[in-house]
C-alpha cells in the first residue's frame, strides 16, 4: 500500500517525508485555504521538489475547457503533478482528454461505484472514493472501497484505488485488508499508525532493565578490582 500525506502544508509533507515511507502527497482546495497567503502553483513546486512521487493538485473550473486549461499549467509545474478533476460530467469528458493526452489524473469526490466506474472507463489514473465523509453521512465508507476495488478487479482496469478522507487508523487498516492502492492520510494519521501502549510500556521496562543491568556490572567491576 502506498502512503499519500493529504496536506498543503510544507512543515507536514516534511515531517512525513523524513519519517522515509512518503510515497506522494495529495492536496486539495480546502487544504490550500489552510496554508493562508500562499502561492498555489509555487506551493506544488515546492511540494513536488521535497517529495519523490506522485503530487495531486485540482482544477478549480467545473467546465471542460476551463478544466483543461487549469490542468495543462498544473501538469506543467512538474512530472509528478497528478491533476485532480472532480467527479461530474465535464470531469469525465476531461478524464478522458487527458487520459488520451498521457497526462495523469486522480478523480476526486467519488462517493458511489457507479461514480468510480464511469471514472475508470475515462482512464482515471487514481479513483478517490472518501470514506470519511461517507462515514459522516451514516453511511458506509469502507463498502465503498471494497465495491470499487470488486468492480475494478471484474473488469481489469488500471485505475488505482487511492483511500481518501481517512481519519484514522482503523481506516487505514480496514482499507488496507480491503486491498486499496494507496492510503491518503493527514500527518496526525500516520503518526498514530505507530501508537501502541504495550510499545511504549515494553520500550520503558528494556531500558529500566539496561540500567539495572549495568549497574550491576559496575558494581561487580568495583568489588573485582
Ligand atoms: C484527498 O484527496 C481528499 O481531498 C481528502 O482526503 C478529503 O478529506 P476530508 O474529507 O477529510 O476533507
Amino acid at each position: 500500500m502506498k502512503f499519500f500525506v493529504d496536506t498543503a502544508s510544507l512543515d507536514a509533507i516534511h515531517e512525513a517525508h523524513d519519517m522515509g515511507v512518503l510515497d506522494g502527497v495529495t492536496t486539495n482546495p480546502s487544504l490550500v485555504k489552510k496554508e493562508g497567503n500562499v502561492d498555489f502553483h509555487k506551493r506544488v513546486f515546492e511540494i513536488c521538489e521535497v517529495v519523490d512521487g506522485d503530487v495531486s493538485a485540482e482544477v478549480t473550473a467545473t467546465d471542460f475547457n476551463g478544466m483543461m486549461e487549469e490542468a495543462h499549467t498544473l501538469a506543467n509545474i512538474h512530472e509528478n503533478v497528478v491533476v485532480k478533476i472532480p467527479l461530474i460530467k465535464e470531469g469525465i469528458k476531461a478524464l478522458k482528454a487527458l487520459s488520451d493526452e498521457g497526462i495523469r489524473t486522480n478523480c476526486t469526490l467519488c462517493f458511489s461505484p457507479t461514480q468510480a466506474l464511469i471514472a475508470a472507463k475515462a482512464g482515471a489514473s487514481y479513483i478517490s472514493p472518501f470514506i470519511g465523509r461517507v462515514d459522516d453521512i451514516s453511511s458506509n465508507g469502507m463498502q465503498l472501497i471494497e465495491e470499487v476495488i470488486q468492480i475494478y478487479d471484474n473488469y481489469g482496469f488500471e485505475t488505482e484505488v487511492l483511500a481518501a478522507s481517512i481519519r484514522h487508523p482503523m481506516h487505514v487498516k480496514e482499507a488496507a485488508l480491503a486491498g486499496a492502492d494507496v492510503a491518503t492520510m493527514p500527518f496526525e494519521t500516520m503518526t498514530k499508525l505507530l501508537d501502541h501502549p504495550l510499545t511504549d510500556r515494553g520500550l520503558e521496562r528494556f531500558l529500566d532493565d539496561w540500567e539495572d543491568y549495568k549497574a550491576s556490572r559496575k558494581a561487580e567491576a568495583g568489588m573485582a578490582g
